[in-house]
């Protein structure tokens, strides 16, 4: 597979887009997934949150964040004073990728080459929504987004350049749902959506 670059449609609007990566062929990730999980949110938003890819409830219902991870975010967005009118939400790769164990589909992450050949669809998202605020989920987002060298644990919370768009990093909902303490998770998560809440 090469990539999602030559499954991207002549015309650049998010309903085309949307369209073609339903049929995206661009890594193997399309053969077990049950569906492109594409971003969703208005094309005026003026912030961009990217995950790292759709959950096991995500790949059933086809909208991302909708699983428990999904939750965190809803209650973080609220809490840090953005309205979800004003978010595009999407994924580094817009397809579950799991190993089955038994009956569960167990998470697991996407490759550095599997995330190199969904960005066609993460850099149409940018260049159309064009984002004042991009809130970078967790590592593989960061990785997507910022390059490899950046650290989320170093830099989270602090505003970086991202084109035209401000980037602010910081840990993954599902990485605070994990966490041994998970309200210390959540504040500094919180604190994260907050700086990003306040840079526009
Ligand atoms: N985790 C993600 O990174 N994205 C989703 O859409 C859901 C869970
Ligand atoms: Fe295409 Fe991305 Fe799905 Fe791979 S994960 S098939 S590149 S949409």
């Amino acid at each position: 597979n090469k990539g999602a670059a030559e499954f991207l449609p002549d015309q650049l609007d998010l309903d085309s887009l949307r369209r073609a990566a339903a049929s995206c062929q661009g890594c193997g990730l399309y053969r077990n997934a049950t569906q492109t999980v594409f971003g969703e949110g208005p094309q005026r938003a003026r912030f961009m949150l990217v995950g790292e890819e759709p959950g096991d409830q995500e790949d059933r219902r086809g909208h991302p964040f909708v699983g428990p991870a999904g939750r965190i975010l809803d209650k973080g967005l609220e809490e840090a004073g953005i309205e979800r009118d004003d978010v595009y939400v999407t994924n580094a790769v817009k397809h579950f990728s799991f190993v089955l164990r038994g009956k569960r589909r167990i998470h697991q992450k996407p490759t550095a080459a599997e995330v190199d050949a969904c960005h066609p669809w993460l850099d149409a998202e940018l260049a159309l929504v064009r984002p004042e605020v991009v809130v970078v989920l967790g590592a593989t987002a960061a990785r997507a987004l910022l390059g490899r060298e950046f650290r989320v644990t170093h830099h989270r919370g602090e505003p970086v350049p991202l084109g035209d768009a401000l980037a602010v990093a910081t840990v993954h909902p599902s990485a605070v749902l994990r966490a041994p303490d998970r309200d210390q998770a959540y504040a500094g998560f919180l604190a994260d959506l907050k700086v990003a809440a306040q840079v526009v």
